[in-house]
């Protein structure tokens, strides 16, 4: 069985070597849906190793079990959003072909900002790009391919191969299974080739990973009446939100584990931190647990922070003695 690949399990950044037989230049689709185009790129270009982001687990199921049956070794699935991984597992430079089928569009004015083409994303498509790659994006919805042609077109360091903002008919394509069904029912697709060219860019850099946070406090509570005081909570730190939803004790040991929503510009997690007690009376340490799979990122320095001060905060005698928090 392939090993399930997911965002929060892989290098940051991301090593070739560790997936595939062969390092290789580097194709990427985002999106991917049932596969079958992932499939055929693996099948059509054995000289370049495929990677496919999905948020949809079921989709990935179904990659999976095709990419094993066929025995290919070229082609892997990972669970993530395509931002996440342009931000946290491509570096630089190092991606030859990003393929973009159907984006879904997010019709209402209100969610245009989930769109995943806007100014940001095709910043970090551009930046990862190596020198001679290239950006194919198709969509069926006349709004959207005028929308990515307004941000395509004002971005340096990329090049239309079309004299036309897009073309409507590339006879050379492999279909999606979207865009069969499209055709059946009398959409057609809008199709951009962009080609990275030689004006320099502006890099956003890599985010990898930071050293594990921690925060020593005192208080006189004990870990059951801490949680027993606990009530939900959100707070608003920069540009991260974290939410302290639920919290657990286990008074024998004198421990209590705090369920938060952790979210970033670049990446969501959904983790557990941590509150035990140390060597000396009404110490503890608060820190991030192995539960939950979580990367030290600068938003879960901010959660450990949040919650350590919270804790410190419930008695008056309560204090942080120590923190290792990224500033
Ligand atoms: C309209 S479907 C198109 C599927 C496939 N590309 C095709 O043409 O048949 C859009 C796909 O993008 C996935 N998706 C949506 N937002 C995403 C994101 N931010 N990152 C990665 N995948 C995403 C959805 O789960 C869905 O499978």
């Amino acid at each position: 069985m392939l090993r399930k690949l997911n965002i929060l399990t892989l290098d940051w950044p991301l090593r070739q070597e560790r997936l595939f037989p062969r390092v290789q230049p580097l194709i990427v689709e985002i999106g991917f849906g049932n596969g079958d185009f992932l499939i055929h790129l693996a099948q059509t270009r054995p000289d370049c190793n495929i990677i496919g982001l999905e948020i949809s687990s079921q989709s990935m199921d179904k990659a999976e079990a095709k990419i094993e049956a066929l025995g290919l070794d070229n082609a892997r699935p990972i669970h993530s959003r395509g931002e996440t991984a342009l931000a946290h597992l491509f570096a630089p430079e190092s991606v030859r072909e990003f393929h973009i089928n159907y984006p879904d569009p997010w019709f209402k004015k209100k969610h245009h900002r989930r769109r995943f083409i806007k100014r940001e994303t095709v910043d970090l498509l551009t930046s990862r790009l190596t020198a001679t790659g290239r950006l194919l994006l198709a969509t069926d919805i006349r709004e959207y391919a005028e929308m990515a042609h307004g941000i395509f077109a004002k971005t340096p360091g990329l090049s239309n191969q079309f004299d036309s903002p897009w073309v409507n008919s590339r006879t050379d394509r492999f279909r999606t299974k979207y865009e069969r069904k499209g055709y059946r029912e009398g959409r057609r697709g809008h199709f951009f080739v962009y080609h990275r060219n030689d004006e320099p860019v502006v890099h956003p850099p890599l985010i990898e990973e930071l050293e594990m946070p921690h925060l020593f406090l005192h208080s006189p509570l004990r870990a059951a009446e801490i949680v027993d005081r606990f009530q939900a909570t959100r707070r608003k730190l920069g540009d991260v939100h974290v939410a302290i939803i639920h919290a657990y004790a286990d008074a024998k040991r004198d421990v209590a584990v705090f369920e938060v929503v952790v979210e970033e510009p670049t990446i969501e997690q959904h983790t557990m931190i941590m509150l035990a007690p140390r060597a000396e009376a009404g110490a503890y340490i608060v820190r991030m647990t192995s539960l939950g799979q979580a990367r030290a990122t600068l938003g879960m320095h901010r959660a450990v922070e949040a919650v350590g001060e919270w804790v410190a905060g419930l008695d008056a005698a309560g204090m942080v003695l120590e923190r290792k928090i990224r500033g």
